[in-house]
């Protein structure tokens, strides 16, 4: 095949076959096809776009270009949940135990935060001992004991996307619906799924800034699932102020507990409520008395406990991570909280070193925010509108600030 023809073709806005995309992927993943040749065809895709049929071909290459999760015959149901990342988004602790207790399996394989989005991994790995690197062998295993791992990319799992994943990054082909969704869908469907639901955020503290681009990549989303025999559902949900009342690792970690217990913010239950009833078989009632009655609570500690935890560390997370400030932001007037913006809280938990700006960067698991009022609850002078935990006063004054400019009290 000329690499250098196919990439004019693209360019032209030609459509390409399945087998041209499959030997494209096959020669990137294998060194044969350069970088530079790769860079051209996706900025190709990004300004021409791709049909639904190359998509499809796409993300099966990317997923052919490892291994796939492979179950014995007779599994039961194997189903998860993608979201495409926001502020305080800690779903997925929540909702894999919660739909395994549904005696679902739940294969979930996550990725770590990058930019003002934390990531599943970074988050589980607030709980000391917790090991997310586990072989699809060993996942497979754990998944016949307790029906769900929550676990990160082996190398071996879609190394076409991690390698082109990496070169969108420095070429400025991120935002490409044809290759976010071969690149999110690929490494979904590399677990074998029966159904899948998608979360997918839109506003400031989003990836999609828009409705109308969150609406486009869902649509892509669906129709690769149908293609390729998996029932894919999509939630649209705005990503204006944080998830939640928490933002931060381990602070998420403790307010995920809160939920299982039967508590937590209405939102966060809400949304967990929302997603998994599209993948369970079970109705929403069902959900609610698994979340209330402790049976999705008991399913997180019996995670923990395989994946090299200690259940027991659970309740005592916020002494084993406490940061050396822990401060209230105080309301100067009273009024309705008429705006969170989720994208500078975002920011701030960067700042204070809860995320990382580059993949290889450490991060903080103490530091963050808790407490935080949320749109639409009225508020008086002197109360707190969150806590800031940070790891020294200077760190706390720039949190400080910059939550003045994130949350908007309107007077009565
Ligand atoms: N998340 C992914 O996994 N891939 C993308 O391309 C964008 C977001």
């Amino acid at each position: 095949m000329h690499i250098p023809t196919l990439i004019s073709r693209k360019r032209e806005g030609e459509e390409l076959s399945g087998s041209e995309i499959a030997l494209l992927v096959d020669g990137y993943t294998k060194g044969e096809v350069p970088d530079y040749q790769m860079s051209a065809f996706a900025m190709a895709v990004f300004f021409k776009g791709m049909t639904p049929a190359e998509i499809a071909a796409l993300t099966r290459a990317m997923m052919d270009s490892g291994d796939c999760f492979s179950y014995p015959a007779g599994h039961p149901l194997v189903v998860d949940k993608h979201s495409t990342g926001g502020i305080g988004d800690k779903v997925s602790l929540i909702l894999a135990p919660l739909v395994a207790c549904t005696d679902c399996w739940v294969p979930m394989v996550s990725g770590r935060g990058l930019g003002i989005t934390g990531g599943t991994l970074d988050k589980l790995e607030a709980i000391p001992g917790f090991n997310v690197q586990i072989s699809l062998s060993d996942a497979i295993s754990q998944l016949e004991k307790i029906g769900v791992v929550m676990m990160g990319q082996t190398d071996r799992f879609c190394p076409a996307d991690k390698k082109l994943y990496s070169l969108r990054d420095v070429t400025g082909t991120v935002p490409s619906i044809a290759l976010i969704t071969a690149s999110i869908m690929s490494k979904k469907l590399a677990e074998s799924l029966d159904r899948l639901v998608l979360d997918v955020k839109f506003g400031t503290g989003a990836f999609m800034q828009t409705r109308k681009d969150a609406e486009d990549l869902a649509a892509s989303m669906i129709a690769v699932g149908k293609e390729m025999g998996v029932e894919v559902h999509a939630v649209l949900n705005p990503m204006s102020e944080p998830l939640g009342r928490a933002v931060g690792n381990s602070l998420e970690v403790i307010e995920s507990l809160e939920t299982l217990d039967g508590g937590g913010p209405a939102d966060l239950r809400e949304l967990v409520l929302d997603l998994s009833e599209k993948i369970v078989s079970v109705p929403r009632a069902e959900l609610e008395r698994l979340l209330d009655d402790g049976s999705a609570r008991r399913k997180f500690d019996e995670l923990v406990a395989a994946q090299g935890g200690d259940p027991a560390d659970l309740p005592r997370l916020a002494e084993i991570h406490k940061a050396p400030v822990i401060r209230e932001v105080i309301a100067s007037h009273g009024g309705i909280v008429s705006k969170v913006d989720a994208g500078l809280v975002g920011q701030a938990t960067l700042q204070l070193g809860a995320g990382r700006a580059k993949a290889n960067d450490g991060m903080d698991f103490a530091v963050g925010f808790d407490r935080i009022v949320k749109c639409g609850e009225s508020i008086h002078a002197g109360q707190a509108v969150c806590r800031i935990h940070a790891r020294t006063p200077v760190d706390f004054d720039m949190a400080e600030a910059m939550i003045e400019k994130a949350v908007q009290i309107s007077s009565l």
